[in-house]
């Protein structure tokens, strides 16, 4: 059986999956039973600096998106960080890390970005025993209009200065976690290295509203008629966060950088993306919100079984293995042609996939042949897009079929077996400027 535990910063974890810094993590009583459930570790609901705790809304701080079927999509919070007493928090930090001392536990702080801020906390958080710390750079709202979370986090010069206050004056690892808020998510990852961070993780939540109540025309969740942005994750955030973490995992200076992966994760397969994105674990925050914390054992079942099936043993055997095949898209083989194929015994002639092409795509694909409704590819015409695959509510009814040899009916050009790309390609005025 693969063996799914973790060594991250030279913090050991029986397997990959933590909880992120979120409700799940706010107290002893929620991470006792997360652990009790199989979560490898934990990140700590954000601690705030002593005196007076933060004041959270009393209505409603959540909203959401939901597919046709009310599965939850995509998840909006306007919540601050932790709003329990610090002393309260380091307490119980303290016993949870000694009943489960198998199990990471990690400290994520925010105080305000003065030095004497970070250098009062750290000696509190660190006689917890606590395994590391993530410096929330992240938090979207609130405490961001403070100068505290994605305040720092959108301005590289901070995060350096902070990162290595904390290097200086703790000898815990210092993850720091990112903000998605940001044009170029290379540029804080750059700075937090250059600070000297042990790791990055990525991504807090991205600046949204949900939904306008049209009832009262407020944003959702509504507070006395008003509302204000919050911070969106959950599943549709994935594809912004990996698209993040394959920057900074092959970008020439953050490459090697140890990654924890947020975003989305709901299933052993996220996870695995994220792995093999070069993640050296992931942490979880909505799927836990949504489904509970048993979820996380069809998480470590199902990665143990896919990791057997595939011959890795460890995590370390498949990570990283899909940075290499991340790619500008000036670097795609444009030699290669692919053709959609609709297999007839799966499909329920529902015409999705006819009404795509015909209105919005290419015009390759038939509604009927002999007076009988029927879908086909005309490959005369298919540019091999993908869009009626998207559609087609038919698992693997149609598939892309690669062509490796003849001559592309659509075009009546030869299958060249080469590989070829937009820098060389005589369309390319660049390209021409190369060759002189
Ligand atoms: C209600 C709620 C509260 C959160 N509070 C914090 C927090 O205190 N500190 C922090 O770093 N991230 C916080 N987050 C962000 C999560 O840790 C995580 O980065 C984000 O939700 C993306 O992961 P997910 O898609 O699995 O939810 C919070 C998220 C939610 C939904
Ligand atoms: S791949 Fe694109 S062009 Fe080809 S049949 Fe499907 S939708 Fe039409
Ligand atoms: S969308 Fe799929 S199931 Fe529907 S007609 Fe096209 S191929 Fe058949």
């Amino acid at each position: 059986m693969a063996d799914l535990s973790t060594n991250f910063l030279g913090i050991k974890s029986p397997n990959p999956f933590w909880l992120a810094s979120a409700p799940p993590t706010d107290k002893a009583y929620n991470v006792e039973r997360a652990f009790k459930a199989g979560w490898g570790g934990v990140v700590w609901k954000t601690l705030g600096e002593e005196g007076p705790p933060v004041v959270n809304v009393n209505g409603p701080r959540y909203g959401a998106i939901h597919g046709p079927d009310r599965r939850l999509l995509g998840f909006n919070n306007i919540e601050l960080i932790t709003d329990r007493p610090l002393e309260v928090n380091l307490r119980e930090m303290t016993e949870v890390k000694k009943t489960w001392p198998d199990r990471a536990l990690i400290a994520s702080i925010m105080v305000p970005c003065e030095e004497q801020a970070w250098k009062a906390i750290l000696p509190l958080v660190e006689a917890t025993g606590a395994d590391g710390i993530e410096l929330n750079f992240g938090c979207p709202h609130g405490m961001s209009e403070r100068g505290m979370g994605s305040a720092v986090g959108q301005v590289p010069e901070y995060i350096e200065m902070v990162v290595r206050w904390c290097k200086q004056y703790t000898r815990m690892p210092v993850i720091t976690k990112l903000t998605p808020n940001i044009a170029d998510i290379r540029k804080p990852a750059r700075a937090a290295n250059a600070g000297g961070t042990d790791a990055v993780s990525l991504i807090n939540t991205i600046n949204s509203i949900v939904s306008v109540d049209l009832d009262n025309f407020a944003p959702v969740p509504s507070i006395d008629g008003r509302g204000s942005h919050g911070g969106y994750c959950g599943p549709a955030v994935k594809p912004i966060a990996l698209n993040m973490v394959a920057e900074i995992a092959r970008d020439g200076e953050t490459r090697g950088l140890p990654i924890s992966g947020i975003g989305g994760i709901t299933t052993w397969r996220d996870a695995a993306e994220y792995i093999a994105l070069g993640c050296g674990n992931v942490q979880v925050c909505t799927a836990a919100m949504t489904y509970g914390f048993k979820i996380v054992q069809e998480m470590i079942s199902g990665l143990s079984d896919w990791m057997d099936s595939r011959g890795f043993k460890t995590i370390e055997d498949f990570r990283g293995l899909a940075v290499p095949n991340v790619s500008d898209w000036q670097y795609l083989n444009l030699n290669y042609i692919t053709k959609a194929r609709i297999d007839q015994d799966l499909c329920i002639k529902c015409g999705r996939c006819y009404i795509a092409c015909e209105d919005t795509s290419h015009q390759a694909i038939t509604s009927m042949v002999d007076g009988a409704r029927h879908f086909e590819v005309i490959d005369e015409e298919c540019v091999g897009c993908n869009l009626c695959v998207n559609v087609c509510p038919v698992d693997n009814c149609i598939s892309m079929v690669p062509m490796t040899a003849g001559v592309d009916p659509r075009t009546k050009q030869p299958i060249k077996p080469d590989y070829a790309n937009w820098t060389t390609h005589p369309n390319n005025p660049m390209a021409k400027v190369a060759a002189e």
